[in-house]
């Protein structure tokens, strides 16, 4: 079979609609926080997207949460398109993101600890990211009992 040409970039407002989908559809199995289209627009320059000829196939964002500390959110694969080594291509497009902003850590919340353990990040205790609580979880219905696991790659 031919090798896939991925082509991974920054979103433009052009996207938000795909965004938008392939979130929503995410958010209804409990996976990501919702995103609004309103949303989208005002964060589109903190996406990256996966594109396969002119299809948008994945995204994945990263939000500052301290001087030294970034979070990748809203990663994501369409159906068809998992296990072919396009969502790390997207972890390693957002780690280049956070090289150039100069922060050294980059965290996420997950429940794809595996995924995020091959590619470079370790399993740490949630609580030692207090920025993270009074930017996002404020919103998540799942606030109180949080399941999903944190973990950490130090860029050097
Ligand atoms: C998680 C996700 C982004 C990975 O993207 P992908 O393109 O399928 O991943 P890759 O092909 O680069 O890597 C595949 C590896 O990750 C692992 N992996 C993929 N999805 C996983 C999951 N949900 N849980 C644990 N490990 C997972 C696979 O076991 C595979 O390992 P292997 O190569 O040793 O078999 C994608 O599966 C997805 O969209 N999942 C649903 C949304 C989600 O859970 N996002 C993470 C929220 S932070």
């Amino acid at each position: 079979m031919q090798a896939l040409q991925v082509v991974c970039r920054k979103a433009t407002s052009d996207d938000i609609e795909t965004l938008f989908l392939l979130i929503k559809g995410y958010a209804e199995k409990g996976i990501m926080l919702p995103r609004t289209r309103e949303a989208l627009a005002y964060m589109i320059d903190s996406f990256v997207v996966a594109e396969i000829g002119d299809e948008v196939v994945g995204c994945g964002s990263l939000t500052k949460l301290g001087s030294d500390l970034v979070e990748i959110r809203s990663l994501g694969m369409s159906d068809g398109y998992k296990g072919l080594g396009i969502g790390s291509k997207l972890v390693d497009a957002l780690i280049e993101q956070a090289r150039e902003q100069r922060t050294p850590k980059v965290m996420a919340l997950t429940y794809a600890v595996s995924f995020f353990v091959k590619n470079g990040f370790t399993v740490v205790d949630k609580e030692i990211f207090p920025e993270k609580v009074w930017k996002d979880c404020v919103n998540c219905p799942k606030q109180l009992a949080c399941d999903e696991i944190a973990v950490l790659k130090m860029l050097n």
